[in-house]
């Protein structure tokens, strides 16, 4: 049907720019590349095998052996990072398998740093949940709430063992007030000023987080709403974003992703900083369960959760899909 301004049909018609792939390729104004996509990798200690995690289908906690064959994979892949979470067997109040040199997290950074480390970036959570017995992200007051000046001790130990490990990156995901300051000054204080930080600054709480507890076989009891943020709330995230930045991070995050566009988009918009988004467990389970449904296509569905993740602003992904991603990029 004519429209009014000319006789033959709309003068202006965008489809123009939509009518092959190869014009589409030439206006495409996103591109994904596996250099910046990192890969989340759980280790677990004394464990024989790798252990599959029910909630994360394909994902697994690796044993040492199988994480550095999985590391040099993802660097054959071309992708950009891993970030590393460590599973101990033993937990106690205060998380001392964090900064314990023989902990599995400190023992893993090690190897993969050793294996790949000049072929991508090693990255480190810096967080205790993983090493508590309670499973918060902190050590506790006498009160049961998580004290956020006595973990920020515990985070710069843990960040040093971290360094000295050999750790590119430390991937401060606690939420403690501060915590950037703190574990820049002892990480300066012992010489280790190339020690990235990637700061988890605008870190919400979620029910999405679900199936890393699994994965991390977190013994948290409730929620970790006294200290990650509210997802009611946008200005706040832009507040930690700017506070980070001032105390001097080098990278910020913001987690979950997709669920939060609109702050990496701001994120992106204000930074003067590279800015991070971390693609969690449960957005990649529910892409997992509803295509093991026939419900969507799989990859398809996974890489246009990337590209709009990209598209918001975010320069890197964390995302359990990176070496799937990766290989579609890159055959
Ligand atoms: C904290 C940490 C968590 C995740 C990354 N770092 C757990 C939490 O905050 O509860 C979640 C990642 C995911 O869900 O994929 N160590």
């Amino acid at each position: 049907m004519a429209d009014h301004t000319h006789p033959t049909g709309p003068v202006i018609r965008p489809r123009r720019l939509r009518q092959s792939a190869a014009m589409r390729r030439l206006v495409a104004e996103t591109r994904l590349d596996p250099a910046e996509l990192v890969l989340p990798i759980f280790v677990r200690e004394g464990i024989e095998s790798p252990q599959p995690i029910s909630t994360m289908p394909r994902v697994v906690q690796h044993t040492l052996e199988s994480l550095v064959d999985a590391a040099r994979e993802a660097a054959d892949a071309g992708v950009g990072g891993l970030m590393l979470f460590g599973v101990p067997s033993v937990k106690d109040a205060v998380g001392s398998g964090a900064d314990d040199p023989d902990g599995i997290l400190n023992v893993a950074l090690r190897a993969v740093v050793d294996a790949v480390g000049d072929r991508l970036v090693v990255m480190a959570d810096l967080c205790l949940d993983e090493f508590t017995d309670h499973g918060h992200c902190g050590v506790l007051d006498a009160s049961g709430r998580v004290h956020n000046d006595a973990t920020l001790e515990r985070y710069a130990a843990m960040g040093l063992a971290q360094a000295r490990a050999g750790a590119h990156v430390l991937g401060l995901s606690g939420m403690m007030d501060g915590q950037v300051a703190y574990v820049r000054d002892a990480l300066d204080a012992e010489g280790f000023t190339d020690t990235v930080i990637l700061a988890y600054a605008a870190k919400y709480t979620s029910g999405l987080y679900g199936p890393f507890r699994e994965a991390v076989q977190s013994s948290l009891v409730g929620d970790r709403a006294t200290y990650q943020q509210d997802p009611a709330n946008a200005t706040e995230a832009l507040r930690e974003l700017e506070l980070d930045i001032a105390e001097g991070a080098d990278m910020v995050m913001v987690k979950p992703a997709t669920p939060h566009l609109d702050i990496v988009a701001a994120a992106a918009a204000m930074s003067t900083v590279p800015v991070a988004a971390y693609q969690i467990s449960g957005e990649y389970s529910m892409v997992e369960a509803a295509a093991a449904n026939g419900w969507i296509d799989r990859d398809r569905a996974m890489m246009e959760s990337l590209l709009n993740i990209r598209r918001a602003g975010a320069q890197v992904i964390l995302t359990y899909y990176a070496v799937d991603a990766a290989r579609l990029l890159r055959p």
